[in-house]
């Protein structure tokens, strides 16, 4: 603790700290760049060396575990849950070497730069019908309306989702996202629960169609390896968590993106200037706030010992505003030279293993807008807000106009 500023403030809850964290991260770099938070439990790391090298030794940081926000269920929701109430202890972020060399290989499988490229019309072809459909309008809720419907569709269409379950799916992630990763009063636990498993019969089902029946599709791919390098639960966790990154993360980014250039009077992208402009908007207002891990033994860092066991935060969020590897960070600078050197994607053995899609799709959506809506601007009078949550950051609505 010091004089103006308290290291337990570090509440990534608190209205304050969603609306405008960042001359408090700063003082943080500064002043204590390794801290316990009593707020989140867990140590925080805000430099952007120590978060990059945190990430890069999967030995002394775990990721067992990491995701697996479920401590807060109850003994009832657990009982309704069985077998999946540690659902995700499968999924590939969620597990060391070497299981996640061997899941990193199957998955990977998917993500070929043949395989991404061969994306890009289609989800050229999604925006560019739902803007047939929208321009006429001369207004929109960007994240509502915009933002999100063409990759929660190619999302599906890549994973093998059939168009008539699209909606049944995406109401379904979207409880699962709830309960295992955010605190929920009890009664809507059981709710979700209840949702969670329904969920978990459909893609149970989709590999099992899928094992009889292959199509040229992710769960017709991972299906086809289990027995000799997946599990059955480990595909439907590869599943059900990529539908939740498609359905979640590139529309936070794209919301955040179309903001910060709108606000910044660059609109529409000039081409030559859009992949470091995309680059530069994940580092200045990333979707991902960072990642987390457990100590595996103890670990001294700028004086501070994290015990074996802890859980450490990994903030890239900060990470990415370290003024001593990009100068002047809270500034948006389009040709930034480094920009591509924030950790929004992780670093390490757990690089998103869809950035390459993730940046298709940004580049994708930025160029079909810029070219259908060449006119758009903010909406006046509005206040603009992020969601609160501990691991992502996106908006809540942002109204535009044409
Ligand atoms: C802008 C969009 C995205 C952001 C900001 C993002 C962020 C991240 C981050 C920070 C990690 C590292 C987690 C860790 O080290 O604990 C990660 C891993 C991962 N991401 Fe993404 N992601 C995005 C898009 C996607 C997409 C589109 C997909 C798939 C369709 C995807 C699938 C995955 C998977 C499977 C992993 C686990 C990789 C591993 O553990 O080896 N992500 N992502």
């Amino acid at each position: 603790m010091t004089e103006d500023f308290d290291t337990e403030d570090f509440d990534v809850g608190a209205d304050w700290h969603v609306a405008a964290p960042y001359p408090f991260l700063a003082r943080l770099r500064a002043r204590a760049p390794v801290f316990r938070s009593e707020h989140l439990g867990a140590y925080v790391l805000t430099r952007h060396a120590d978060v990059r090298a945190a990430y890069g030794d999967p030995r002394g940081l775990s990721s067992r575990g990491s995701l697996t926000i479920s401590r807060s269920l109850t003994p009832e929701t657990r009982r309704r849950l069985g077998e999946h109430g540690s659902f995700l202890s499968s999924f590939v972020a969620n597990v060391d070497p070497p299981d996640h060399t061997r899941l990193r290989r199957s998955v990977s499988k998917a993500f070929t730069p043949r395989a991404v490229a061969a994306m890009e019309q289609e989800f050229r072809r999604l925006n560019e019908h739902l803007l047939d459909r929208l321009a006429p309008r001369g207004w929109a809720d960007f994240v509502s309306e915009i933002g999100h419907e063409p990759s929660v569709k190619l999302t599906a269409r890549f994973i093998g989702v059939p168009e008539t379950d699209e909606a049944f799916v995406r109401s379904h992630v979207k409880d699962w996202f709830q309960l295992f990763l955010s605190p929920q009063p009890p009664q809507r636990q059981l709710e979700l629960a209840d949702s969670f498993l329904t969920y978990l019969d459909y893609v149970d089902g989709l590999v099992a169609a899928r094992a009889k029946d292959p199509q040229g599709d992710f769960t017709s791919l991972m299906t086809s390896l289990i027995g000799d390098e997946l599990t059955h639960r480990e595909v439907v966790e590869l599943i059900s968590t990529i539908l939740l990154g498609g359905n979640d993360t590139v529309p936070n980014q794209l919301g955040n993106t179309v903001l910060r250039l709108l606000r910044e009077g660059v609109w529409p992208l000039p081409p030559a200037l859009a992949a470091n402009a995309s680059e530069e908007c994940m580092r200045i207002d990333g979707a991902s706030l960072g990642s987390f891990r457990y100590a595996t033994r103890d670990l001294r860092l700028h004086g501070v010992t994290i015990p074996e066991g802890d859980l450490v935060l990994l903030s890239t969020d900060s990470a990415g505003h370290d003024e001593t590897v990009f100068p002047d960070p809270d500034r948006f600078v389009i040709d930034r030279p480094n920009a591509a050197e924030h950790l929004v994607f992780g670093y390490g053995i757990h690089f998103c293993v869809g950035a390459a899609l993730g940046r298709l799709q940004l580049r994708t959506a930025l160029d079909v807008l810029g070219r259908r809506l060449p006119r758009l601007r903010l909406a006046p009078g509005q206040n603009v807000a992020y969601r609160s949550s501990i691991v992502g950051r996106g908006l809540t609505s942002l109204l535009v106009e044409w």
